[in-house]
């Protein structure tokens, strides 16, 4: 069944609205908040305001950008949760009287979950393969690193996950220790593709099972710039690069060791990145390295579904929307995994 449905995404400091077409994405709109720029991190209660003045502007961009009036909408689906809760507020309220203005029923999407099924949208015109059941991914943010097994779409097993920061927070403090401007992940890419990743060594953990840990990294990138910084005052500005694709090259082979080692564990060998971090293009290639020595068929998302967009609410909301899983007026939002 081919329905229109409206994704809403508001969990962090991105404001976001997409149609969706059965799978067929038909507008994905997302306003940046540069307001936290110079704070170097997302200030909760200016990402909830900034929420405010954008989302009706972005919700008709959504809707005039897909070229479909709000009358032919059959849902809403939107971001309950994980994520600031101020922020969260702000798509939930909107959601509830939208769906009781138009008369239309609101689906509840997790954020995690959408990340990994941004995976089966599909783009008007162009081709593509979506994953098959069952597949690993790993989703990797600035709040969250999991490897998840997913048995359906919304049959999800998390099988590994961060016991301290996550990998998104690893690139953006690692950057904020060099005194790049927030969020680093995205400036650390770019930087590391003219560094050498061989330049420094930086210790690896040593965690049990399929878990991660990133605060004992970030820790000795600090004392070890410290010390350097002891020596040459201006070390970081001369090595800024190498020191990029070094601190790159070592958050993806923590990354992709656990990940191969899921593999091996679980024999599933179609495996997924999803998550902001997924847009890094180091891990990118291991993926396609791991693709052609290891056989994997692999699913690596479009830049523009790796960090935070609605088309990814609106897709899962399309599934939802097919099981008849409606949400009801009295829910609150969520502001950790679990905490339902
Ligand atoms: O999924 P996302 O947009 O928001 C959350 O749900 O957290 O992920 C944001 C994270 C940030 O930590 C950001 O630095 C990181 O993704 N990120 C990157 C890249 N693009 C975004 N990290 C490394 N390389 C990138 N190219
Ligand atoms: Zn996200």
């Amino acid at each position: 069944m081919s329905a229109y449905i409206l994704g809403i995404e508001s969990s962090c400091d991105d404001t976001s609205a997409a149609v969706i077409h059965g799978n067929e994405i038909l507008s994905n709109v997302i306003a940046n908040q540069d307001v936290h720029m110079k704070y170097g991190g997302v200030v909760p209660e200016l990402a909830s305001r900034a929420h405010q003045q954008n989302i009706i502007p972005v919700i008709d961009n959504a809707l005039r950008n897909a070229n479909i009036s709000k009358k032919d909408l059959a849902a809403v689906a939107f971001t309950r949760g994980p994520g600031l809760l101020g922020s969260l507020l702000v798509g939930t309220s909107f959601t509830k009287s939208f769906s009781l203005a138009m008369d239309i029923p609101m689906v509840e999407i997790d954020h995690m979950e959408a990340h990994v099924l941004a995976h089966f949208i599909k783009e008007p015109g162009v081709e593509k393969r979506l994953p098959e059941f069952p597949f690993l991914c790993l989703t990797v943010s600035g709040g969250h690193t999991q490897i998840v097994v997913m048995r359906d779409h919304f049959d999800m097993e998390v099988i590994g996950a961060t016991i301290d920061d996550a990998a998104g927070e690893a690139f953006d403090k690692a950057a904020k220790i060099m005194s790049l401007p927030y969020p680093g992940g995205p400036l650390i890419d770019k930087l590391a593709k003219i560094g050498n990743p061989k330049a420094f060594e930086f210790p690896k953990p040593n965690i049990p099972d399929l878990d991660f840990s990133f605060s004992g990294l970030k820790t000795s990138f600090l004392y070890f710039l410290r010390d350097r910084l002891k020596e040459d005052d201006d070390f970081i500005e001369k090595h800024k690069e190498d020191l990029c694709a070094s601190i790159q090259a070592t958050i993806v082979e923590i990354l992709m060791k656990k990940l191969k080692k899921a593999v091996k564990q679980t024999g599933i060998r179609e495996v997924a990145i999803a998550g902001g971090v997924s847009a890094n293009s180091g891990l990118r290639k291991a993926m396609e390295d791991a693709r052609d020595e290891l056989g994997w068929t692999i699913h690596v998302p479009k830049l523009s579904y790796s960090t935070d967009n609605a088309a990814m609410i609106a897709v899962a909301g399309y599934y939802k929307f097919l099981k008849g899983e409606f949400a009801s007026q009295d829910l609150a939002p969520y502001s950790r995994s679990g905490a339902r």
